[in-house]
């Protein structure tokens, strides 16, 4: 890397008569760097009545940016009082950057504040009006970060996601073929609710849904000793910033609008126009409300952690084995919508466990146990697992291809009869399990007494389940397996509609 920053202070007063003294303590300046940085180099010195021009470079070790800040500091401290000297301003007229990048971008890149150039693998970063506060924040080096994100992301574009088979049950003999939500629309089960991607089930579809939820806490999560915890589903960005998901999804989120005021006389002109219209007046609607700060729940973990955060939890409590099943999550799915398998607003189970990597090992098999009991003894699943990208790398927009055996994601599969053929067709993703390491633990600054500390979580998915067994099994409970019709075996009536 080489940077080479043209900046110059304005001094409180002419400084060319103190030349010299400037020069001198420039060059012991440059030294002491030196010291830490072999290429750091202080040149092109100029004094012009009270200002003084120069070029930092370097070839990075030591920031040119970060020199400047220290540089302006000392001079404050050495001239100030003795020369009744004062630093007025910093400008800086020009700031190049430039790095050589592993493989040359195969599209356009931009990136905000800079303007950029490349030949082949080489790139050529310009800065121009920046100020004091934007070098203060670390956003060159985020600048630099980002570029070579985005120029990796050229080569991944296309590339199949990584997913590695690490179990499968046996061929099963579904007992149909069909679209279960469609079937269902037809009899009434359920309905498409009032707005995209939004389901309103009716009592039959929401006896199996509830069934499911009754069966994952009695065979997985009681068994298991987790307890039930009720979390908020309106998550404020901050948190979001934490778990990576600002920058990985903000076009999936259901971003939510406070009203700016309570204030009667402030929202009199749309009651106004509401009654006398009978339609909602956007503009005038806009006048009142607030720019988003927050957003629906997306995944229920982030906002539990958030309740540890800063927290530090006592040996004997852990592990901490909780579980939300309160909070609806909402995802803008826009084109992927199909059924209730893929959808803008689901209903999920979210347990999550904090505890010591073997504790959490040792946590993940007995999970694997129950999970493999319910969906080979109690559904009769044809279905398999997959070591997969951990759900946070790509929810926080990331590459990843890495798995450990320790940390990462396993995706629960199940065979979808209604898409055809099982060896060709897409398999349904109907649940997760992730051990996480300390992520999480690390962005909320979670501790506890002794142990150093992991966490993870796992989806279960209502819908998914729901959609999976239905897929293969029917909406016939005779044909159910008995495992399930111990749960139910007879759906409730429906309502007749003329
Ligand atoms: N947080 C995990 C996910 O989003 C489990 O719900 O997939
Ligand atoms: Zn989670």
């Amino acid at each position: 890397m080489m940077f080479d920053l043209k900046a110059s202070f304005n001094f409180s007063s002419d400084v060319s008569l103190i030349k010299n003294e400037l020069d001198t303590f420039i060059a012991d300046f440059n030294k002491k760097i030196l010291l830490k940085d072999k290429t750091f180099n202080i040149k092109n010195v100029k004094i012009d009545k009270s200002n003084l021009s120069f070029n930092i470079i370097s070839e990075g070790v030591f920031r040119p940016h970060n020199a400047l800040l220290q540089m302006k500091n000392e001079i404050s401290r050495n001239f100030g009082k003795k020369n009744y000297l004062g630093i007025r301003e910093i400008n800086i007229h020009n700031y190049s950057i430039n790095f050589d990048l592993e493989k040359k971008p195969l599209k356009k890149v931009t990136i905000p504040f800079a303007d950029i150039t490349f030949k082949d693998k080489h790139a050529t970063l310009i800065l121009k009006n920046i100020d004091k506060e934007f070098l203060q924040h670390n956003y060159i080096d985020r600048m630099i970060s980002r570029i070579r994100e985005k120029v990796a992301n050229h080569y991944y574009e296309g590339k199949s996601e990584f997913w590695k088979p690490i179990w499968e049950s046996e061929e099963k003999k579904p007992i149909w073929t069909k679209d279960p939500t469609e079937e269902m629309a037809r009899l009434g089960w359920l309905q498409q609710g009032p707005t995209k991607g939004k389901w309103f089930y009716r009592s039959q579809a929401t006896t199996i849904i509830k069934t499911m939820e009754k069966i994952a806490i009695e065979e997985i999560l009681k068994p298991l000793g987790f307890k039930e915890i009720i979390s908020s589903h309106i998550v404020p960005f901050e948190i979001w910033l934490k778990t990576g998901h600002m920058e990985g999804m903000p076009g999936e989120f259901y971003y939510i609008a406070e009203p700016s005021t309570r204030d009667k006389e402030k929202w009199e002109r749309f009651v106004d126009l509401t009654k006398i219209t009978k339609e909602i007046q956007q503009d005038e609607l806009k006048k009142n409300l607030a720019t988003p700060t927050s957003g629906l729940c997306y995944a229920q973990c982030p906002v539990i952690y958030w309740s540890f955060k800063g927290k530090t939890i006592s040996e004997e409590s852990l592990p901490v084995l909780v579980y939300d099943n309160t909070a609806i999550s909402s995802r803008y799915e826009s084109g992927g919508r199909h059924g209730i398998e893929r959808v803008d607003e689901f209903h999920r189970i979210e347990p999550i466990y904090i505890g010591t990597s073997k504790q959490l090992i040792n946590l993940r098999d007995k999970m694997l146990e129950c999970y493999k009991h319910v969906f080979n003894d109690i559904f009769d699943l044809e279905w398999r697992m997959a070591q997969v990208t951990p759900w946070y790398i790509q929810q926080a927009g990331e590459i990843g291809d890495e798995n450990t055996q320790d940390t990462g994601t396993i995706d629960f599969e199940a065979y979808m009869p209604y898409r055809g053929d099982r060896k060709k067709s897409e398999w349904l993703e109907f649940q997760n399990l992730s051990i996480l390491g300390d992520k999480y633990i690390k962005a909320f600054n979670i501790k506890a007494q002794k142990s150093a500390l992991w966490s993870g979580c796992s989806g279960i998915g209502l819908e998914r389940w729901t959609t999976a067994f239905l897929a293969q099994k029917g909406l016939d409970p005779e044909h159910w397996p008995k495992g399930f019709r111990k749960y139910l075996d007879k759906l409730p009536d429906g309502i007749e509609f003329l």
